[in-house]
């Protein structure tokens, strides 16, 4: 099989990367790959079971059990689905927010979702978006983006989303519920977020997502240009 494009995107959230990943991954005809979207789609079905997280065995139980797959759509998109179904909004609430990120310490729960990701990648290419990317899952790739942000810009961002998707809330709430899970994001042992010297480093407080992405395509057009030579 001849080896397909993988770009990961790797950073906290509001910095911007679901919307960055979307663009180019159109720009490069690869489907985009939301991990977050599989993580919290664990998170989903463990609430939906009623278990408390608290209770870990039976948290991990239900998470490393739970039916979260990759569908390819017809049009090439890559879609999370649990139990067969595509999981819409839901998984975006406050509530699946806070159990995502405390499920997703555990490394059981990541082992599967991190073969998925690596079969999708492999079998159609990805632009793929969460925390461990270039880390772990795909560490080989020479494609590797960090987004950032500054703090005011990222809770900003998180309330508006909030609010178009009809949840009530203030600033404060998100600010602190942002800061809980980047801390826990970040420090925990199991694959955590982390930038290294490899990463293309992009802040995105002050930019036009379009000369985000723009960026983004050249450093991929020039690495691959650059292999390209190199083998030939
Ligand atoms: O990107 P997001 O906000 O949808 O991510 C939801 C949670 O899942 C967040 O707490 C970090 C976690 N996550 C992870 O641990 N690894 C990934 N590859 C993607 C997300």
């Amino acid at each position: 099989m001849t080896e397909r494009l993988v770009v990961a995107i790797d950073g906290p959230s509001g910095v911007g990367k679901s919307t960055v990943a979307k663009r180019l991954a159109e720009r490069l005809d690869v489907p985009m790959l939301d991990t977050g979207a599989m993580y919290r789609a664990v998170a989903l079905s463990v609430l939906d079971q009623g278990i408390a997280l608290a209770d870990e065995a039976e948290a991990i139980e239900a998470a490393t059990t739970a039916d979260v797959r990759l569908r390819r759509e017809a049009d090439g998109a890559l879609e999370v689905t649990l139990d067969g179904c595509a999981v819409g909004e839901r998984i975006r609430n406050p509530e699946v927010s806070e159990a995502t990120s405390r499920l997703a310490v555990y490394p059981a729960v990541r082992t599967r979702m991190v073969h998925l990701q690596r079969q999708a990648a492999a079998e159609h290419g990805a632009v793929v978006e969460g925390r461990d990317i270039g880390t772990v899952v795909f560490p080989d790739t020479p494609h590797k983006f960090f987004l950032d942000a500054r703090n005011d810009v990222r809770v900003e961002r998180r309330r508006a989303q909030l609010v178009a998707a009809g949840v009530d809330t203030d600033t404060d709430a998100v600010a602190a519920s942002i800061a809980e899970r980047d801390a826990r994001d970040s420090a925990r042992e199991a694959s955590p977020l982390r930038c290294d010297e490899r990463y293309h480093r992009i802040d995105t407080s002050d930019r036009d997502i379009d000369a985000v992405v723009e960026e983004m395509a050249a450093s991929v057009r020039a690495a691959t240009h650059a292999r390209d030579s190199d083998s030939s």
